[in-house]
């Protein structure tokens, strides 16, 4: 008797256009609790570093770093570069992008909780520059493309562009988070650990 081969689930658009509404929603909140909470640095930490901000730049950098490995894996795994990917490249991805995970939320909640959502002007009458305006909505997106990414890689039901559109999507606006952070930052006053 011929051995019945499991059919694959009907593909659906209501996975991609949930998984954006609910990271749209996600971004929103996020930035709604920026702008209603004070600012402080009870709760925080400089894992050993001079300053929390000194610690969020060196873990940016490892970020940005796991980032573009994650886009050289995706691509492979894709088989965009010529070359067959290894078999536990997968599994390594997995792990390394989880890892990107939870240093991002970590940053994240340092920058939120001791900072917020700046724009206009500071307490002490300074304008909020506008790379620091940009830096915290585009952190506010990233956290929103992070959810529907996790949406993308959990449903079985999505079409097939929904995972690297959704991966794109967070890989791009990561790479403009870090920019308007930590690269500005290591661009305009060096690594903190020279003296900052
Ligand atoms: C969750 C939303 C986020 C908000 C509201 C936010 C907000 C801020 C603010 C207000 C600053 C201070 C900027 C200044 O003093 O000029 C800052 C700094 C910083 N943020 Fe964020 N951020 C967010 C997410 C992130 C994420 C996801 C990362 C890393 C992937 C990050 C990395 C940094 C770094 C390295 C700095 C220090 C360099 C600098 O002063 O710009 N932030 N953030």
């Amino acid at each position: 008797m011929a051995e019945r081969v499991p059919s694959a689930p009907p593909r659906s658009l209501a996975v991609p256009l949930t998984g954006f509404g609910i990271g749209a929603v996600v971004a929103v909140l996020v930035g709604v609790f920026g702008k209603v909470h004070d600012p402080t640095l009870a709760g925080t930490t400089t894992l050993g570093f001079r300053t929390v901000l000194a610690m969020k730049v060196v873990v940016t950098v490892a970020i940005g770093v796991i980032a573009v490995l994650q886009l050289v894996g995706a691509l492979w795994l894709y088989g965009k570069l010529g070359v067959p990917a290894p078999s536990w490249l997968g599994t390594a991805h997995r792990v390394s992008g989880s890892v990107a995970l939870v240093l991002m939320v970590f940053v994240a909640y340092h920058c939120l909780w001791a900072l917020g959502l700046e724009s206009g002007t500071l307490a002490d009458g300074q304008p909020v520059s506008t790379r620091t305006v940009v830096h915290g909505i585009l952190g506010c997106a990233v956290i929103g493309a992070v959810v529907t990414k996790v949406v993308a890689v959990r449903s079985r039901r999505a079409p097939g562009w929904f995972l690297p559109v959704a991966g794109g999507l967070l890989f791009t606006l990561l790479v403009a988070v870090v920019t308007t952070s930590a690269v500005w930052y290591l661009s305009a006053k060096g690594w903190p650990a020279r003296g900052y």
